[in-house]
């Protein structure tokens, strides 16, 4: 069953950087992002890991886990967790699987056998730049993947993420580039007399487009 959207977020049994998981168990009742990367001890990878360590706190503040994955040995990454630190000044202390076997990987497709820039020298897959974000009910929410030459950008994970908090709990979407704070979308589904109740004042721009201030 491919993974898509609305689908479950499949289990699985990993070792981490802070020991063995289930992965249904890790999520618990919080949002969790899942993110891959294609090797330990490689420069963009360096700096993604450092910068999402460094960011930390907005993911907890919004009650997301984070969760890395590479197909290296934990001892490998232990290694370069001390790197990460040393060279983005952080304290890196969110779980990164050890996915030497490559199960978790290819159980989330995240290796692509077509791209011949995303391969170590022996010509076998690293895996891609990958991002799950998976709901408290381990509902696959967002899924993005990123060139091996780019790194990701970690703003538009949050951005997503602030979205799809606000979507969950008010009837609204979200438009183009917007960001916490910004007027919303008021949903199609909501009727113009449940928009007056539940927005008042809400802008009608086209019957099919209504602005209304961010419920935040
Ligand atoms: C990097 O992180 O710099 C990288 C990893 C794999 C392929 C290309 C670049």
């Amino acid at each position: 069953m491919p993974i898509r959207l609305g689908t479950s977020a499949p289990n699985f049994q990993a070792q981490t950087t802070k020991g063995p998981i289930d992965f249904h168990q890790f999520i618990g009742n919080s949002w969790v992002v899942l993110f891959s990367h294609p090797a330990d001890f490689t420069p963009v990878c360096t700096t993604e890991l450092g910068e999402v360590a460094r960011r930390q706190s907005d993911f907890d503040s919004r009650g997301v886990k984070l969760i890395g994955l590479s197909a290296n040995k934990l001892e490998d990454h232990n290694k370069w967790i001390a790197d990460i630190n040393e060279i983005n000044n952080v304290d890196l202390s969110f779980p990164i699987i050890a996915d030497y076997e490559r199960k978790v990987s290819a159980l989330y497709d995240m290796l692509d056998y077509q791209d011949i820039t995303n391969v170590d020298t022996a010509g076998v897959p690293f895996t891609v730049r990958s991002v799950f974000v998976v709901d408290p009910k381990k509902t696959i929410r967002l899924i993005l993947s990123y060139p091996a030459s780019t790194g990701r950008n970690f703003d538009e994970l949050v951005r997503v993420i602030d979205s799809l908090q606000l979507g969950d709990k008010h009837r609204i979407t979200t438009p183009a580039n917007w960001r916490k704070g910004d007027d919303v979308i008021v949903h199609p589904s909501v009727t113009n007399e449940e928009a007056e109740k539940l927005f008042p004042g809400f802008k009608t721009v086209k019957p099919y487009l209504r602005l209304a201030k961010s419920p935040f």
